[in-house]
Parts: C-alpha cells; structure tokens; sequence
C-alpha cells in the first residue's frame, strides 16, 4: 500500500507501543514490516532504517528475536532438551471438566481473544493460573487443551523430572526455559510444581532449594502476558505460600463425578461395543470416585485383553474392573448398586460379581425390611 497518510504515523507509533508492552515480539515485528512496506513509496529513508533493523541479527535480548531461531535450552551437562515441545496439541478426546473448571478455562480463551479490549481498560490478559488436584483428573489435558484452544504450541517443563536429574543446576535449569519460554507466544506448563517441595525434607540440598524457590518467583512475576504460564500440582497445601499467591487464577479440579465417568467411558466404549451406554453406567458405578486416569487403564486393558484373547469386550469389562480383588461385603454392595441402578439384572450382577443369585436376592430383602431402599 502506498497511500500517503502522514496523520498514520501517530496511530502506527500508538499500535506499535500497545504490541511492544504487552511483549507480542512476533506481533511487533509483523507490524513493523507493514509499516516499512506502506512507507516504501513516501518517507524511503524511513523504510530503509525499518527494514535495516528488521535484518540485523537480533541480540540475544532482543524482543525482536524470532521463536523459530532460538533453539531449545538443553541442559549443560547432560545436553538432555529440558523440556517437551508440543508444536500442535492434540487430544485423542474432548475432556470433560468440572463447571467451576469448564467457565475457568473458557474466561482464559476468551481474555486472550479479545486482548485490545482489556488494554484499554488498562488491563492484561490473565497470565498465570495454578490447576490443583489429584493424579489423573485432567490438570495436564487441560493446559494441553487451552493451547490448542488458543492455537499455540505446548512447552512442557516436568519439574519432577528435572529435579530428580540435576537439580544442582535446577535454578539455572529453570531459569533458562523460562527465559526461552517467554520469548515464544506458548502456553508453558510448569508440571508437578510440588516436586520442589516434595525435595525439601532431604537434607543437604536447602540451599539450592532456596535459590529454585526464588528463581520461580522472579520469573512468575516478570511472566509477560502475551504468554500463558500454567503450573500444576496435586496438593496447594505443599507449595510454598509465596508460590501460589503469585498465581493470578486457581482452579481446583474435583474427581469425577458419576455422570462425568459415565460420559467418558460411554465416548471411550461407543466406537468398539454396541452395549456401550450400559457398560458406562456400570463403570460409572463400580468405579464411583476414581479419578478419569482410571477408568481408561480399565477400558483400555479391557479392550487390549479382548483384541488378544478373542474375547468379548463385556466379559474383559468386568474382569478388568477386577472385583475379585474386593471383599464379599464389597462385592454385594456393587451388585446392589448395580441392579438399583438399573445398570443390569440380578443374574449379570451375579456375573459381573461373583455373588450367588440367591445370596444377592436375601440381602436385598434384608435391605428392604431394613428400610434403606428406595
Ligand atoms: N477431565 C478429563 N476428561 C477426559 N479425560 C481425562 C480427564 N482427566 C484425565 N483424563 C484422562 O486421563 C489421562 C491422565 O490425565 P492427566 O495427565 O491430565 O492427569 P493429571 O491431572 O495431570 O494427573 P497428574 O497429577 O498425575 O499429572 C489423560 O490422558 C486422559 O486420557
Ligand atoms: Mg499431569
């Protein structure tokens, strides 16, 4: 475009300073392309310095500095990638989050689609947020999802491998992936940030500790917002308090529910049994309050078990939910469930569970003279 708009330097100069504070590099240098390109024809003297900076090879601390050209920080010693690159995430299936969990995640999409509104107001996106729970609930799938929600690669800092592996570097360690990070429009996950204050009972390593601690404190808060810093941890009450303050979202994420179970394994069954709804609905009972990790090693063992032996997939179901392993008494409460629910007959609870039809059948007259059933 070669138009002649001398009142468009101000508004150039305006978006230019807007991009460089939020710390867009890549952004910035898009823009000052264009710009050099629009004033080719009317201020040359002005294109040619643009375009002049743009070739110079950037510094090292430069903002101008390109994400593809930087390589991946590598440990000194072991030369081992510090961390996992997921250029393009992907999900082998949609997750199932928790409401609170669900609106948390949407409210981060959302801040970052409409960042110019925010500025405005004088306000940036929200740039760090802490995922608390259990194993297996989905802490990893969720920073796995809002990258390739937000369209942007995955840096995967697991801090309990690399502390385990040098951590008598670990502070230069994580201060070199960070700074990397930073330098990349990514979401970054710090994965199990309680491994460091897991370490902190060992003896002889408090120093080094100390200097971790403060390392991440240094980078949470100089963490530009164009990036998205994630950590995740499964118990908040171990971290160190000055930690997780610095967080500006937490969300805490529950175990499953028995309709979030049963939406899972019924998404997980459908494409390999015709009797997936009902096998949900019992998974969903049978494994009420295990975490999403568990109900897949079930199904999956189910299926790689039915795929080798011939069998069918009902039938390794309910070897893989490995009732055996659980009491009599135990026993006879799933039965019970599992008919209650409607899941199946009394002479499939009987299969599933190994308890006599008759010995099913007195306890639940026992259980209605005892009044406690619906
Ligand atoms: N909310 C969910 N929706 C669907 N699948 C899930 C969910 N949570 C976990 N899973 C399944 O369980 C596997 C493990 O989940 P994930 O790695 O996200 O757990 P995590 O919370 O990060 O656990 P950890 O604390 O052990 O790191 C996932 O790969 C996924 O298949
Ligand atoms: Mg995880």
């Amino acid at each position: 475009m070669t138009t002649k708009r001398p009142a468009g330097i101000d508004d150039d100069l305006i978006q230019l300073a807007r991009l460089a504070l939020a710390g867009r590099p890549q952004d910035v240098q898009a823009f000052v392309h264009r710009v050099a390109r629009r004033h080719r024809a009317d201020r040359p003297e002005l294109a040619d310095a643009l375009a002049e900076l743009l070739r110079e090879s950037p510094t090292r601390a430069s903002p101008l500095r390109r994400a593809s050209e930087t390589p991946l920080p590598v440990d000194l010693d072991t030369r081992l990638h510090l961390m996992r690159v997921e250029d393009e995430p992907f999900l082998t299936h949609e997750p199932i989050f928790a409401p609170a969990v669900a609106r948390g995640l949407e409210q981060l999409i959302l801040e970052r689609g409409r960042p110019d509104e925010l500025l405005r107001a004088g306000l940036h996106p929200t740039r760090s947020a802490l995922f608390i729970g259990p194993p297996g609930v989905g802490k990893t799938l969720a920073a796995r999802y809002l990258a390739r929600e937000l369209r942007r690669p995955l840096l995967i800092l697991d801090l309990a491998a690399v502390m385990s592996s040098y951590l008598g570097r670990t502070g230069n360690n994580v201060r070199l992936v960070l700074d990397y990070a930073k330098s990349v429009n990514c979401v970054l996950l710090l994965d199990e940030l309680d491994a460091i204050a897991k370490r902190r009972d060992d003896g002889g390593e408090i120093g080094e500790l100390k200097r971790l601690v403060t390392v991440l404190i240094q980078q949470i808060d100089d963490w530009p917002p164009s990036g998205l810093l994630i950590a995740a941890s499964n118990h908040a009450g171990l971290l160190d308090p000055a930690i997780w303050r610095r967080f500006e979202l937490t969300l805490e994420f529950p175990l499953p529910n028995r309709e979030a179970v049963d939406a899972f394994a019924r998404a997980a069954l459908a494409p390999h049994m015709k009797e997936a709804d009902a096998w949900a609905h019992i998974l969903s009972i049978a494994l009420d309050g295990k975490p999403f990790s568990e109900i897949e090693r079930v199904i999956v063992s189910a299926r790689r078990n039915a795929a080798l032996n011939g069998a069918l997939l009902p039938q390794e179901l309910a070897k893989a939910l490995d009732v055996d392993a659980l009491p009599k008494s135990a026993r006879i409460e799933l039965a019970n469930k599992l008919i209650d629910a409607d899941a199946v007959s009394q002479r499939q609870a009987s299969e599933i569970t190994g308890i006599a039809r008759d010995t099913i059948r007195t306890h639940r007259r026992d259980g209605d003279r005892g009044g406690d059933r619906a």
